[in-house]
């Protein structure tokens, strides 16, 4: 974990760039948001989102990406990340996570969100909405706290409340996959963990961009790799979700460069104002 590799830290004029990269892939959820219903395949999904993403003058970023062969990962039910795109049919009380990548002008924007198709289940929803709330808090402590290690410790505290409040089994969190460094590539140090960690990990400063993507499951985190190479399941079966946002501190804040808003209603519910850009 927390490799201190070379960070690759931005400029102002660099974020405004990833900024309108962020707002490619922010329309392009919308519209996928839009299109998801029971009845659509996966494929129709990712159809929308490369659309979008290339009538925007951006480029997908996960197509090609190691062979990655789509636009989007949809990730369905026991299904964690990195989900391909088919034949797929969502039915109703499917748990859709969708994921999606663009850059523009050389700079890359990354997010995801979960919902429950006409939810059967209340105990799917509280997931998807759990993981949401992980990754706002996540994302607040980077406003206010000093290192990367922040975001895991907050992660955390939101599962741990979930389960104090919950009826259903606590959550458990993804430990495989981890955020990330984001900026030239969609990929780079550091790795942000989304569980506590002995290291405290790098210290938070301005130019620092990173995508924070807590995964929860209703089960145990212990997952596998489908034969197709990318689709990665629980092994017990149990239900997923994913949610993620790139983020930029700033000296005078963060602010998330995937958000329309740039995150300001959610972070004002948690005490942080986002910074201008
Ligand atoms: N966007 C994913 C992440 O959150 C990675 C997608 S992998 C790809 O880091 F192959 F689909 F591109
Ligand atoms: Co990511």
């Amino acid at each position: 974990m927390f490799g201190r590799e070379r960070v690759e830290y931005k400029t102002p004029e660099q974020v405004a760039v990833m900024r309108r990269a962020g707002l490619v892939v922010a329309d392009a959820l919308d519209a996928v948001r839009d299109a998801l219903a029971p009845g659509m395949t996966t494929a129709q999904l990712d159809a929308v989102a490369e659309d979008v993403i290339t009538s925007r003058g951006g480029t997908p970023s996960f197509l090609g990406y190691h062979g990655y062969p789509a636009s989007l990962c949809v990730s369905v039910n026991d299904e964690i990340v990195h989900g391909i795109p088919g034949a797929r049919v969502l039915q109703p009380g499917d748990v859709v996570s969708v994921d999606c990548g663009a850059v523009v002008d050389g700079w890359h924007g990354d997010s995801a969100f979960t919902v429950v198709l006409d939810p059967a289940d209340p105990a799917d929803v509280e997931l998807a909405a759990t993981t949401e709330d992980a990754m706002w808090a996540g994302i607040a402590a980077l406003a206010t706290g000093d290192r990367l290690s922040v975001v895991g410790e907050a992660v955390e505290d939101v599962v741990e409340a979930a389960a104090a409040r919950a009826s259903a089994a606590p959550f458990g969190i993804v430990e495989d996959y981890v955020g990330h460094g984001i900026g030239t590539a969609m990929h780079q140090p550091p790795d942000v963990p989304n569980f506590r960690t002995r290291d405290r990990g790098l210290k938070l400063r301005p130019g620092l961009c990173v995508a924070v993507e807590p995964m929860l499951v209703r089960g145990s985190q212990e997952n596998h790799t489908l034969a197709d190479d990318w689709t990665v399941v629980t092994d017990d079966g149990s239900r997923a979700a994913h949610w993620e946002h790139t983020v930029a501190i700033l000296e005078d804040g963060v602010v998330v460069l995937t958000a329309r808003d740039g995150g300001a209603a959610r972070l004002r519910a948690l005490g942080v104002e986002v910074a201008a850009l």
